[in-house]
């Protein structure tokens, strides 16, 4: 997909989406921000994420998403799951998913709206599989995907905010 143009005030938001926001979508959070702040644009994009379902709200993320975000040199402290609020869509302006369960559940995919790996260099449109019932190597995967697609969308971001795509 292509990077929708802003539509909200203040920084550009971005909301990553999973079902239970304890594994991928708080995976994917973590390391975007990261991304963002290294890239210079902390002030210009707010990123947050969110599940689709309310079953782990309030709570930290998986200690396997955890653990994987660890080693690789990332703070996953500081993740409290939170519940998608449908009707809170216009709030961002692009809404990530990571599988087309999730696409369905936030109402389909629209201009502000489509998969994360939309924007993963190696293998474009796929879906960032649910970890959760898997072993380690899945988390592994995950965060592969995540970083690829993250300095993919973070290139865009840097054009679009830095006004470049409006004088190609
Ligand atoms: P996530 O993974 O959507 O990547 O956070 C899951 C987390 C919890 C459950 C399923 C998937 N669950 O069934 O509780």
């Amino acid at each position: 997909m292509d990077l929708p143009a802003q539509q909200t005030t203040g920084p550009y938001r971005v909301v990553l989406v999973c079902l239970g926001n304890i594994c991928r979508s708080p995976m994917a959070h973590v390391v975007l921000e990261a991304r963002v702040a290294e890239a210079g644009l902390a002030d210009l994009v707010e990123v947050a994420s969110s599940g689709t379902a309310g079953w782990h709200v309030g709570k930290p993320m998986d200690p396997r998403a955890a653990a994987t975000l660890d080693r690789a040199g990332y703070d996953p402290t500081r993740h409290r799951a939170r519940q998608y609020d449908a009707g809170a869509g216009a709030a961002y302006d692009l809404v990530l998913v990571m599988d087309r369960d999730n696409l369905a559940d936030v109402g389909g995919r629209d201009a502000r709206t489509g998969l994360l790996r939309d924007w993963d260099p190696v293998d474009p449109g796929g879906e960032v599989p649910d970890p959760y019932y898997g072993g380690d190597d899945g988390f592994e995967e995950v965060l592969a995907m995540v970083e690829r697609s993250s300095d993919a969308l973070v290139g865009a971001l840097t054009r679009e905010l830095a006004g470049e795509t409006r004088l190609r």
